[in-house]
């Protein structure tokens, strides 16, 4: 992870309040590019960015903290976020939960120690017609259940080699 001068964090903040309009608009993008950038929101950055975009810091902060995809801290090679919004909440989230902290081993929150797996809760995904609902990495799973879960974990594992020494 890397701090970001002032300078640079000006620049890019320019280009992209100039593509979206204005810093407000922009701040999503911003951070997004941040995290793709792997730029920590540590205090510093975040007392930056908000003096370079003229919005409060807790605003900003309020944004990465509702935003899972924005959270800066270091992650596994797959990232699994869980909709924890009430249309998936009452379709059986908790039990989608339940399955894949027990086959992973871990909490939310928290990587596998091969560092292959990294399990999140998040915010409605838009997907409430079709929940419950999760991310993996980029991409959309729905209807999702405590059985196919593991089967979606079984392919991945499937597809990822393991490391010989
Ligand atoms: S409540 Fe889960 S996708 Fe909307």
């Amino acid at each position: 992870m890397q701090a970001l001068d002032k300078i640079t964090l000006k620049e890019m903040s320019d280009e992209l309040i100039a593509t979206h309009g204005s810093a407000k608009a922009a701040l999503i993008p911003i951070l997004n590019k941040l995290r793709k950038n792997n730029v920590t929101i540590d205090a510093t950055t975040l007392t930056t960015l908000a003096q370079t975009l003229r919005i409060a810091p807790s605003a900003i902060y309020g944004v990465v903290s509702f935003y899972s995809f924005l959270d800066h801290r270091p992650k596994g090679k797959h990232v699994i976020r869980v909709c924890q919004t009430m249309s998936c909440k009452m379709a059986g989230a908790a039990k989608v939960a339940t399955a894949l902290k027990s086959e992973l081993g871990i909490e939310f929150g928290e990587t596998t120690g091969d560092g292959l797996f990294t399990l999140e809760h998040t915010n409605c995904l838009g997907l409430c017609s079709e929940a419950p609902a999760m991310l993996l990495n980029e991409t959309a799973h729905i209807k999702i259940d405590a059985v196919n879960v593991k089967d979606i974990l079984k392919s991945i594992a499937r597809a990822t080699p393991v490391a010989s020494n």
